[in-house]
């Protein structure tokens, strides 16, 4: 992957990063915007999402702006809810007026729900985690595809954030697990569906990472995986030759944490 400041790897292009306030999310919308593309920031909690933005702006990113003059900075800040699909539309609308392209979906807004068995669990935290995790997914997919076929002749990328729960049994977290199996044959299915267009669906299955998202009891958080290292993942994927595709990602710590 090479960068100079003048000439970015994804100058030019604009990506879209669900759950960037904080986390995986925000380490993505940051490597993104580094490379240079536009990066739309997305997520419920709009005090979040503006400091991603502000920490984008303050690095300098390397846009070289062409055709995205309408937008300061190097990113833009949409609250959007991916569990309602009115929420994904507009945000779709609102990319195809402002950009009239979009390059880069990274479906990363997840959320962990209840811990214990599964004959516990409330229906409505199962309908939390898989409304989230996997319905979402769809919603955007189904919001915003439609653009990125359209950009006719261009090589576009949509990355699916699932887990090493989704290759994997996880006792306890067992909706947890089934979103992110759900999730890996959607991604699977999808790129089948969408190779012909020149976009290419892949999915970056981590183990735990130092996030607020879990705590990690007993674990060392410095050998732990970090949220750059999923960043540092996609960019490997965005980055790579057009006429390849790495379709999955099993990203695990160098040493056991
Ligand atoms: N941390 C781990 O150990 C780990 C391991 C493997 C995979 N993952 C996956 O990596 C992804 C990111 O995890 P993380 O560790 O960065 O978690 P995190 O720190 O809890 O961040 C989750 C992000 O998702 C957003 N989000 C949650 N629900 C949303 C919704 N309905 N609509 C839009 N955005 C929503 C949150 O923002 P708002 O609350 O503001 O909406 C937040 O920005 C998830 O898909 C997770 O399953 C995490």
């Amino acid at each position: 992957m090479t960068s100079t400041a003048s000439n970015p790897p994804l100058a030019g292009q604009v990506a879209v990063v669900t759950g960037a306030g904080r986390g995986i999310g925000r380490a993505i919308a940051l490597t993104l915007a580094e490379l240079g593309s536009h990066t739309v920031l997305c997520g419920r909690s709009r005090e979040a999402l503006e400091q991603t933005a502000a920490a984008i702006q303050r690095s300098g990113g390397g846009n070289s702006g062409r055709g995205l003059e309408k937008v300061a900075g190097k990113s833009s800040v949409i609250e959007c809810d991916v569990t309602d699909l009115q929420s994904v539309e507009a945000l779709a609308e609102h990319i195809e007026r402002t950009f009239h392209r979009l390059d880069i979906l990274v479906n990363n807004a997840g959320i962990g729900g209840a811990g214990g068995p599964l004959h516990q669990l409330s229906p409505d935290d199962w309908d939390r985690v898989l409304n989230t995790n996997l319905r979402g997914v769809y919603y955007c997919i189904r919001s915003l595809a439609p653009l990125m076929i359209n950009s006719k002749g261009r090589n576009g990328h949509i990355i699916n954030i699932s887990s090493l729960a989704g290759k994997n049994a996880l006792p306890n977290g067992a909706a947890y697990a089934a979103s992110k199996w759900g999730l890996n044959g959607l991604t699977y299915s999808v790129a089948e569906e969408l190779r012909a267009h020149n976009i290419r669906v892949s999915v970056i299955c981590p183990g735990s990472v130092h996030t607020e998202f879990s705590p990690h009891p007993g674990k060392n958080a410095e050998k732990m995986l970090q949220a750059a290292d999923v960043a540092h993942a996609v960019a490997m994927i965005v980055t790579q030759a057009p006429q390849s595709f790495a379709s999955e990602i099993l990203l695990r710590p160098t040493q056991k944490p």
